[in-house]
């Protein structure tokens, strides 16, 4: 059982499986800043995790802005103090052949999905190291594990994602912070719907052959992984990349 509250950060905290997390770390008591670009599906879900009796502040940022990270993580800190928890789930995510990726495109799911990351971190490791204590958690994908056909762009940052993760990890470990990552494979979210609208990817009957259980991944299944690996028991669990995918990649 958790003993300590903390302070933690969930970016990209508004939607799919960034809110099941700010739910979850909110569950075990922690003080909540949801660090999302789209501002009206922060403030409602700070709205609703507030009536649960949690503390939860909404900061509306990009990613890739990292003036805009330096203001938004000072606010949450002013609200709640220092951030020992980070979880890094904001990002773009899409389907293209690979001659049609623009460089354009290309750079815009590097500077969200990899720079954004990398931001993140750097914002809120002075916070960990003063503690002593600290828990980041960044969602990869199983594209950046096993590369995806379509994907050039995005497979290509989480692989980045994947390297990022454990090369703070191994810095950091001395320091009682802890890095690791989860890569899901194929989650029920507001990203995963709009690729099945755009017929970029099968409907769900199809997606569940896919993966040895025979379903889909859930937001909860990738949270309660998610706060376990924040909490102290987790301590002496660093560097990884634990998959939570129902078997689909191993
Ligand atoms: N759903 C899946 O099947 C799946 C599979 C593999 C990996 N992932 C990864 O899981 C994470 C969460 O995905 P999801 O499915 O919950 O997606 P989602 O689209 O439901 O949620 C993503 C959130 O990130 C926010 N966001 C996007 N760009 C941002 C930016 N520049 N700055 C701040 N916030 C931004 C969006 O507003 C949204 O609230 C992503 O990193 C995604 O790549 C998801």
């Amino acid at each position: 059982m958790e003993s300590s509250t903390r302070t933690a950060v969930v970016t990209g905290g508004a939607s799919g499986i960034g809110r099941s997390v700010c739910e979850h770390l909110a569950a075990q008591g922690h003080r909540i800043g949801v660090a999302d670009a789209n501002a009206e599906a922060s403030e409602k879900l700070v709205a609703e995790l507030r009536s649960a009796g949690a503390e939860a502040v909404a900061v509306e940022v990009d990613v890739a802005d990292s003036a805009a990270i330096t203001t938004a993580l000072g606010t949450v800190r002013e609200a709640f103090g220092p951030i020992e928890i980070l979880v890094t789930s904001a990002a773009l995510g899409g389907f293209t052949p690979f001659e049609e990726i623009t460089l354009d495109d290309f750079n815009r799911y590097v500077a969200v999905n990899l720079t954004g990351t990398f931001l993140c971190i750097q914002g809120v490791l002075p916070d960990m190291v003063s503690a002593g204590w600290g828990r980041i958690v960044t969602i990869s994908s199983a594209a950046g594990q096993t590369g995806a056909v379509n994907q050039g762009h995005y497979a290509t940052t989480k692989g980045g994602v994947i390297a990022l993760t454990k090369t703070v990890a191994l810095e950091y470990a001395a320091r009682g912070i802890t890095v690791n990552t989860i890569p899901p494979f194929v989650a029920d979210t507001p990203m995963l719907r709009g690729q099945q609208e755009a017929k970029k990817l099968p409907p769900e009957k199809i997606l569940s052959r896919a993966i040895p259980m025979g379903r889909l991944g859930s937001g909860d299944d990738i949270a309660a992984m998610c706060a376990f690996l924040c909490t102290d028991a987790a301590g002496y669990v660093t560097g990884q990349v634990i998959g939570v995918n129902g078997g689909a990649v191993v």
